[in-house]
């Protein structure tokens, strides 16, 4: 059965170029066992039909305010209470200018002022119209009033401008939507409610002077995918990502560090955690000393020789830290041969409860990919799991932690 059975989306598609990821959006949630109702703007007719909507959404659209049938039939108001949640995607610059100026001059805007339900929005603009101060202050008003954001990513834009401002992808949509939808749910829904998670994610970058560094490819999708999945399990996650281009998840704490001593600082800091999981690919070493200036190329000397020094483990460091020691403490091992032998030894060096091998070899491919193939090495064994999502991995590894968590001490002893 879907995460998302049962549940009554509103969907708000505003005029965007985005508009056509709307589509794909609606067949997500429909196969999580969603339904999915489409108001849709006069600009947002502009690039996806109300054709192509009704299909995917089997249901008719509405986009009317005046249209009598519309308003005897399924009024602004009946639009909003018949929702469990409410989407806008994409949500324009204009729109968010009406939302937060409380407009009602069309539908859309007129079921967004009159709803009292949750409101997810993503948004999808041009990158200085996102960068404006007045959708900045547009956005914070929202914010204070409770409207959830998802996105915008940083990228490539149809303007052929980059930076924030591409929509989020319909999947990081929909598990916005699964995690504001979490936390209405039943506790038994929720079993981490009341544990606190702390994960790391994405690569760490090394300064070698002001505009170089040291770093790896880690694209951060597997980590933010963990921080996800235990939140919505309902821990309170902190997620101490190096830089990346996959989006904060929604209802998570993210902290955003660059080097290798910052992820450390910002772990230490995150006070007492249940669990922590390192996703993070940290890289192994650091400036014994980085350039205070830009190093200069001059012609025909030698290239500098870079003295290194290792970063600290961090993994290694919350494995050992005592007293204050996370209940269970989760890393990964990525590596391109003698997979399993190489993460057992390392789970015994670091010190850590559990270790989640995967095979980061070219012919894998995992590393900025969809999807990976892990090992879960524990003191009792090892687990082969199967070829699966990065956030199907995530949702496996977080029902795996609730479960171990809400073992009695005595069984955790024996493991
Ligand atoms: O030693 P190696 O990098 O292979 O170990 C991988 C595991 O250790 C991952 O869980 C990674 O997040 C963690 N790690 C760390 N700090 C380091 C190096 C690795 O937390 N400096």
């Amino acid at each position: 059965m879907g995460m998302l059975h049962g549940k009554r989306i509103l969907l708000i598609v505003a005029g965007g170029i985005a508009a056509f990821k709307s589509l794909e959006l609606i067949r997500r949630l429909r196969e999580r066992g969603a339904s999915v109702r489409c108001v849709l703007t006069d600009a947002g007719a502009r690039f996806v039909t109300p054709l192509s909507l009704q299909a995917l959404s089997e249901d008719r659209v509405y986009s009317d305010m005046f249209s009598l049938t519309d308003e005897s039939e399924m009024g602004h108001i009946q639009l909003s209470r018949d929702a469990d949640l409410l989407v806008v995607a994409p949500a324009t610059a204009n729109i968010l200018a009406r939302m937060a100026g409380g407009m009602a001059d069309d539908l859309a805007a007129t079921v967004l002022l009159a709803t009292d339900k949750p409101v997810l929005a993503a948004p999808a603009m041009n990158v200085r119209m996102w960068t404006h101060a007045a959708t900045a202050a547009n956005v914070e008003t929202l914010k204070k009033r409770g409207v959830t954001f998802v996105g915008p990513n940083d990228g490539a834009m149809a303007c052929n401008e980059h930076g924030p401002g591409r929509m989020s992808e319909p999947e990081e949509i929909v598990a916005a939507i699964e995690s504001m939808l979490a936390a209405g749910r039943p506790p038994l829904e929720r079993p981490l409610a009341g544990k606190r998670a702390l994960v790391t994610s994405g690569p760490t970058r090394e300064a070698i002077d002001p505009v170089r560094y040291i770093s790896n490819h880690s694209s951060g999708k597997q980590g933010h995918a963990i921080a996800a999945a235990l939140s919505h399990l309902g821990a309170e996650v902190t997620l101490v990502s190096g830089p990346v281009a996959v989006a904060d998840p929604p209802g998570v704490r993210t902290v955003h560090v660059d080097s290798a001593d910052q992820m450390l600082a910002a772990c230490l800091g995150a006070g007492a955690i249940d669990v922590a999981v390192c996703a993070a690919a940290v890289a192994d070493w650091k400036m014994a000393k980085p350039f205070s200036a830009k190093i200069k190329k001059k012609p025909g000397a030698q290239p500098p020789a870079l003295a290194l020094e290792p970063n600290p483990d961090i993994l290694a460091t919350l494995s050992k830290s005592g007293a204050g020691r996370p209940a269970l403490v989760v890393g990964f091992a990525a590596e391109t041969e003698n997979l399993v032998a190489n993460a057992i030894d390392k789970r015994k060096g670091k010190g850590c409860d559990w270790i989640l091998a995967n095979d980061v070899s070219p012919a894998a491919g995992t590393f900025g990919g969809e999807r990976n193939t892990v090992h879960l090495i524990s003191a009792t064994g090892v687990e082969d799991w199967p070829t699966l999502a990065k956030d199907e991995v995530a949702g496996r590894l977080a029902a795996r932690i609730a479960l171990h968590l809400a073992r009695p001490r005595s069984a955790e002893a024996a493991e």
